[in-house]
């Protein structure tokens, strides 16, 4: 209103429902459906693992995600400031913000060097030379781009620089703008793909691979390597969904939302799934195969299907548009803590996070080149620092969320916040919410670290 017009210049956030969407589904999908679940569920003995996935995503997830976004949209602020401003004076529960910015760090380091290797296959493909229905064709390839430092590292930075120009329009008409054109793309391109790989030969291998399960493979360490998928998959646990939340729309139902994001989320990794998995059996390929899984089979699939070249281009763009809407996101934390908190220009933030990753990322994408005898604690820095933020920084940081909310933020704020100052008539969920976000999810999270880093 033209009242509050003058006082100060409005901050920026979404504009419209949709964008709310579109941003927020941006952010949870991307490398984490196309790449890692399906070779987590490949590596983990597929169905059953997928079980233990979706409830992970029920039971702690989605709590931690209603929690997040609302306090985001209450604080109206950089992640660190939120919390700055929720918590009461001198409690230090910033922190979580601020190793939600060191999470930020280190995923984007080795997200955008797979993101990299997607960009690199989208030319490649287009190119035809990966196009071979020979495993050990499509793996020598694979293995030589990882391989050749100055390709790992160019690749690297022309997706930095990518990301960074969009995060320079700002939230509103970069962020928004991009992923609300991206995301219905997406959809379209992972559907046809679905449908073509489900048509192949053999294919209902693949299908019962990822349907029928078998608790066999369950360790204490699967169940927390699913836990950090959720966690991972949703974007949470870092401030990601705090600072996309306080670019939502006050009369935005966030529970609704949520729910609408995650099952979507799961919807596209299942699509994934039955994009990769038919065709891994119906082509005699291991879903073993780990971190590779996408690059080696993917496109010995498409080389032995009609018109397999233009899939292959589109499956490779796909991915390449999944991944850009997931790191516009995960940059966004550090960015809008720099210009925020600390007043500098949006641009300078930009791009002063941007050269702190090229040299911290540069550690990734030699991983399995210059520096692959560089190891900490027995892994190269593209693995380690994938580890450490999934199992480890960001459940803690759903513990401590969960605690927040639970124990000092309290239910009358909750309601108030979930329901739009009254406006919405949830209280039961909100109750329920309360419940599992106090005492549920953050034992859950506790007892499943404990067990799974063999701590206890
Ligand atoms: N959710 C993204 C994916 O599954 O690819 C990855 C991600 C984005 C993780 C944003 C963390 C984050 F803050």
């Amino acid at each position: 209103s033209s009242a509050t017009v003058g006082a100060s210049k409005a901050r920026d956030g979404f504009t419209s429902s949709f964008g709310v969407l579109a941003a927020t589904l941006g952010s949870a999908v991307g490398l984490g459906n196309i790449w890692k679940f399906p070779y987590l569920t490949g590596t983990n003995g597929g169905a059953g693992f997928l079980v233990v996935y979706v409830c992970a995503t029920l039971l702690v997830g989605l709590p931690v995600m209603i929690s997040e976004i609302m306090l985001g949209r209450r604080a109206k602020s950089d992640a660190v400031t939120a919390l700055k401003k929720l918590a009461p004076a001198g409690q230090p529960w910033w922190l979580i913000s601020a190793f939600g910015v060191l999470s930020a760090f280190l995923i984007m380091a080795f997200y955008s060097e797979v993101a990299a290797w997607v960009f690199a296959y989208v030319f490649k493909a287009i190119g035809g030379g990966i196009l071979s229905s020979d495993p050990k064709v499509t793996s020598a390839a694979f293995g030589s781009l990882i391989a050749d430092p100055v390709q790992s590292l160019l690749w690297q930075w022309l997706v930095l620089v990518l990301i960074g120009g969009i995060l320079l329009m700002g939230v509103a008409k970069g962020i928004e703008a991009v992923t609300k054109k991206l995301m219905p793309l997406l959809f379209l391109l992972l559907l046809v793909i679905g449908v073509r790989s489900l048509m192949l030969p053999g294919a209902m291998q693949g299908v019962s691979f990822l349907f029928t399960p078998d608790f066999s493979k369950i360790t204490a360490g699967v169940v927390l390597t699913a836990v950090g998928l959720a966690f991972f998959k949703l974007s949470i646990g870092m401030g990601t969904m705090m600072t996309y939340g306080s670019y939502f729309r006050d009369d935005q139902n966030i529970p609704a939302t949520t729910l609408r994001v995650m099952c979507a989320d799961l919807f596209v990794s299942m699509l994934a799934g039955i994009a990769i998995f038919p065709a891994v059996f119906a082509f005699g390929f291991k879903p073993e195969a780990g971190p590779s899984l996408l690059f080696i089979t993917i496109p010995a699939v498409f080389a032995s299907m009609p018109l397999g070249q233009l899939f292959m281009v589109a499956f490779f763009i796909l991915a390449a548009i999944a991944s850009t809407g997931a790191m516009l996101s995960i940059l966004e934390v550090p960015v809008s803590v720099l210009s925020e908190r600390f007043g500098i220009s949006r641009p300078k933030a930009t791009v002063l996070n941007l050269l702190l990753l090229a040299v911290i990322g540069a550690s990734c994408a030699l991983s399995n080149s210059s520096m692959a005898e560089f190891k900490l604690f027995g892994m190269t820095m593209f693995d380690l620092f994938d580890f450490v933020t999934s199992n480890i920084l960001m459940p803690l940081g759903g513990i401590f969320l969960c605690l927040f909310v639970g124990w000092v933020w309290g239910f009358d704020r909750l309601k108030a916040a979930l329901s739009n100052e009254g406006q919405l008539h949830n209280e039961a969920l909100v109750r329920v919410l309360f419940v599992v976000v106090r005492f549920v999810s953050p034992l859950l999270i506790l007892v499943v670290m404990l067990k799974g880093l063999k701590l206890f």
